[in-house]
């Protein structure tokens, strides 16, 4: 059993007090950001993070995002920050963006999976922040969920997975964003995006050519290089089957969908569109709120018992490819396009 700590209606910052001591001594910490929640432990710990992987059951390959308060922070962890990566740094942290940096000797090697770069975020919301600076540590956090699962956005989908797991789970009600972090790696003065999310390519675009790794779309194949070792396994599937349908012409894709569903199917789909099928969940109407409640819809299809949950697509551009990168691998690459 872990100590809860809600902060959902009343917060400030001295009852995080224990949350960083937990830290500091080498616990877990189930904290918020304004992407998804994270499973925290100091950084710079090796025991510690190593737990990090168990309670997670996380491939060892997989690295961890380290989470900092301050630029000084990421200069204790990172070196040769490039002109283009400290402009990347003033203009969107603290916000939804991880850069790959070359790591310092000082980061363990469990962290970055023995790769020489170390992925490093600055998280805006309130909470995280002010855990990292009270801890006074990098914090080491992947998204909360066991390795497989869709990442927790608010405590009440992850307390049975979790509660067990972790030392203490501090509360801080439903995330902003519902996505986890943009991940890029900057290579040659480009900007490549490993994992597409809230801050989009056409944001980036402003700064430097941008390309976006082929994995954001389509499946790892045995013997591609992968730059970020976490596109390589299964995420954010729920038991029951999905098919992700897609296309430009929303009649064609209606219909499509309507040619796949009966009376053993669940679909998902734009509110707009509900009362198109027989037994439809709407995931809201734009793409902040399709991206705020997807990870909850997710999680909550088994429970509907049905044979097949027919997804509906969204356009790939701004935020819209993020959507898609999670749905794609929610449906396990089961993608019609028409
Ligand atoms: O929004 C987020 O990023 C959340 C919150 C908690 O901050 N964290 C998160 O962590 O999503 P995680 O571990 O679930 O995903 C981190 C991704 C993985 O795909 C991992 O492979 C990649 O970032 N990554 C981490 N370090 C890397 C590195 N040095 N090089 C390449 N990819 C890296
Ligand atoms: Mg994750």
């Amino acid at each position: 059993m872990a100590e809860y700590l809600d902060v959902r209606t009343n917060y400030n910052k001295e009852l995080l007090k224990e949350a960083a001591k937990c830290i500091n001594d080498g616990k877990l910490v189930l904290f918020p950001t304004e992407t998804v929640y994270g499973i925290g432990a100091d950084g710079l710990n090796e025991e510690a993070v190593k737990n990090i992987f168990i309670a997670k059951g996380r491939a060892s390959d997989n690295p961890l995002i380290l989470h900092v308060s301050n630029i000084e922070m990421i200069e204790r962890i990172a070196k040769d920050i490039s002109p283009l990566e400290y402009e990347l740094i003033n203009n969107f942290f603290p916000g939804p963006l991880t850069i790959v940096l070359n790591r310092k000797e000082i980061v363990p090697n469990v962290v970055t999976a023995n790769l020489d770069t170390v992925g490093i975020r600055m998280p805006e919301n309130k909470i995280a922040h002010d855990l990292i600076e009270l801890s006074n540590t990098p914090i080491a956090a992947p998204s909360a969920n066991i390795s497989g699962k869709p990442s927790g956005t608010n405590i009440n989908d992850i307390f049975n997975e979790l509660n067990d797991k972790v030392d203490y789970i501090i509360d801080g009600g439903d995330t902003k964003i519902g996505l986890e972090s943009t991940v890029i790696r900057v290579i040659n003065n480009e900007i490549n995006i490993l994992r597409p999310g809230k801050i989009t390519y056409e944001d980036l675009s402003k700064f430097a050519k941008v390309n976006v790794s082929s994995h954001v779309l389509k499946e790892v194949e045995k013997n591609d290089v992968v730059l970020s070792p976490g596109m390589k396994y299964r995420h954010y599937a729920p038991s029951t089957k999905c098919v992700l349908v897609y296309s430009d012409d929303q009649d064609k894709l209606i219909n499509k969908m309507q040619e796949l569903e009966n009376d053993n199917t669940l679909v998902i789909t734009n509110d707009n569109n509900i009362n198109k099928f027989k037994n439809a969940i709407g995931y809201g109407k734009t793409l902040e709120e399709i991206s705020h409640n997807i990870f909850r819809i997710l999680r909550s299809v088994d429970k509907e018992n049905k044979e097949l949950v027919i997804i509906e697509g969204v356009k790939t551009t701004g935020l819209g490819l993020a959507i898609m990168n999670r749905l794609i691998r929610a449906c396990s690459h089961n993608y019609i396009e028409l």
